[in-house]
């Protein structure tokens, strides 16, 4: 029978330790790999966000693996470093060594314990997986400050045994307890029921704490952990973005924000710097070349970017009325006012005010009328766009290059040399013609608009996708240049690849003449906030 629900007052004080497994669990996920050097920076990007446990890799893997752990264990103080093992002797002996320059270290043995992995996997009796718990954990606590024990697949472990297994983990010396959704099939009712009674029925736990490790197969990780939080757990597992094998971990970054938001129902402890997480997380996606989904909680680029009218309204009143947390509280910087088609005056002239431009009711008026047509066109309008815009609209000119050809060697190889011929069209200067080399095709055609365009830009940011509807398929291609320090989105739309990075590389340098030519009509220089609003991706 499940204890009755914990309340807030009851969880005053009590302090959950945050396990990040980005580095193992994480990793492990097909297209998430990171180098050895990665690693090291994102434990640094951990270690400043505060996390207690640093779970760094899986030492008896490989070599490398080792190395990884070992590196990490030498150059980050604080948070505890752990290696993941197997039951046996060898991979203890391996984690214990790449551990062995930790401040606090931790090995984390994992042995699966359902009736399914105990027969297609491991192929042992109960008593045959009782013993290996006893012997693994024994040995595994002479080689570190603590261990941690995972039966493995515990949701789908006969409750009587599952019992039996961590107790014996307890009385071997295990100070965790982890108790895994490995297959992320519970529901938050069912994990609370179940920490309720283990917490109730596993002996030898004075000194041990449990902990929840659910993966997100059913869409249910977040709420799972949260519930076993509730039913008692001291330790929540998972990984920044929510990364992990198959559906992923649950995300930390969400259940740490549900602590610092929602105290009157969750008062516990943390020592979580919530002002890293965004770092942490842009950094995460970098590396490993996965973009944060745009309507993700928390850390996606929409988390806090308000584009309807209303809504708009509300937050420049009181940004209270549409926002549980800000920006800064996860460490976002810049505005979260998206201006899209949705947008209304107010959220239009504000920003305009921002940006420096004081527009009467009749010159708002027709702005608006004029953005909204830009909006039709490229859905979400940058800083440098609505500049333009004010300042074609006020009368100041702006030179516009366009792009009308494209041709590319895109040859590879060692001795290869790629090149571009690129075409642009200026008003006053007419047909421009370029040919360059590059280190790819793209590059070589982006070294040709700059030689044209006279302007040297580096590109931050460059990201095309697919679109298709209806039987036809588009590019959309999003570039960030930096240009004399200042940054400048881009954005394009075509038939292909390589026309839409050029195009959208072309838009970019026009904004970034735009603000040239208003510097020259001695008015307010593009500010530098402006894509890096646009860059909370
Ligand atoms: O999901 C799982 O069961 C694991 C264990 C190794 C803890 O990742
Ligand atoms: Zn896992």
């Amino acid at each position: 029978m499940a204890k009755p629900k914990k309340t807030a007052k009851a969880n005053k004080g009590r302090k959950i330790a945050f396990f990040d497994t980005t580095l193992r669990d994480g990793e492990q996920a097909p297209g998430f790999s990171m180098s050895a050097e990665e690693k090291l920076m994102m434990a640094g990007a951990l270690c400043d966000l505060g996390v207690d446990v640093i779970e760094a890799g899986f030492a008896a893997a490989s070599p490398g693996d080792a190395d990884g752990v070992r590196r990490i264990a030498s150059e980050i103080e604080g948070p505890t470093i752990c290696s993941l093992s197997r039951a046996t002797e060898n991979d203890i002996r391996t984690a214990g060594r790449a551990l062995e320059p930790a401040g606090k270290s931790r090995i984390h043995i994992f042995l699966g314990t359902s009736p399914i992995h105990r027969s297609a996997k491991l192929n042992m009796s109960t008593d045959e997986v009782l013993a290996a718990i006893h012997r693994s954990v024994s040995l595994a606590a002479t080689h570190c400050d603590e261990v941690e024990f995972s039966a493995e697949d515990a949701i789908r472990t006969e409750r009587e045994f599952l019992v039996e297994a961590l107790e014996c983990a307890a009385k071997a010396g295990a100070r965790v307890l982890n108790v895994p959704d490995t297959v992320g099939y519970t529901t938050p009712d069912e994990i609370y029921d179940l920490f309720s009674h283990l917490i109730a029925k596993v002996g030898g736990t004075e000194n041990a704490i449990f902990s929840a490790h659910c993966h997100d197969d059913l869409g249910m990780a977040v709420a799972n952990s949260l519930a076993a939080v509730r039913a008692g757990a001291m330790q929540v597992e998972g990984a920044i973005n929510g990364i992990g094998e198959r559906a992923g971990n649950c995300a930390l970054e969400e259940v740490m924000m549900v602590f610092a938001t929602r105290k009157d129902l969750f008062n516990v402890d943390i020592d979580i710097d919530t002002t890293k997480i965004y770092p942490a997380s842009r950094m995460l996606s970098k590396m490993t070349g996965n973009p944060v989904p745009r309507n993700k909680a928390i850390v996606g680029r929409n988390a806090f970017a308000h584009e309807a009218g209303i809504h708009q309204h509300g937050v420049l009143n009181d940004r209270r009325t549409y926002e549980i947390m800000t920006p800064e509280d996860i460490g976002l910087p810049g505005n979260a006012l998206i201006l899209g088609k949705h947008s209304g005056k107010h959220a239009l002239a504000a920003r305009a005010k921002e940006l420096g431009f004081e527009i009467d009711d009749d010159r708002l008026a027709a702005v608006f009328i004029a953005f909204k047509a830009m909006a039709d066109q490229f859905g979400e309008i940058a800083d440098a766009q609505l500049i333009e815009l004010i300042s074609g609209v006020t009368g100041s000119a702006s030179a516009v290059w366009r792009l009308k050809r494209v041709e590319m060697r895109a040859a590879y190889g060692a001795q290869a040399e790629p090149f571009a011929r690129v075409e642009l069209e200026h008003p006053e200067r007419g047909m421009v013609t370029d040919i360059a080399t590059g280190e790819g095709p793209i590059h070589a055609a982006f070294n040709a608009v700059q030689h044209i365009t006279g302007m040297s830009a580096t590109v931050e940011e460059l990201e095309i996708n697919h679109v298709g509807a209806k039987g036809r398929t588009d590019c959309i291609a999003d570039i960030v240049l930096r240009i004399n320090g200042t940054r400048f989105g881009g954005r394009s739309r075509t038939r292909d690849v390589i026309p839409a990075g050029v195009e959208a590389y072309v838009d970019a340098i026009n904004r970034a003449a735009a603000a040239q030519n208003r510097d020259a009509f001695g008015q307010e220089k593009a500010s530098t906030t402006t894509d890096d609003a646009k860059d909370a991706a």
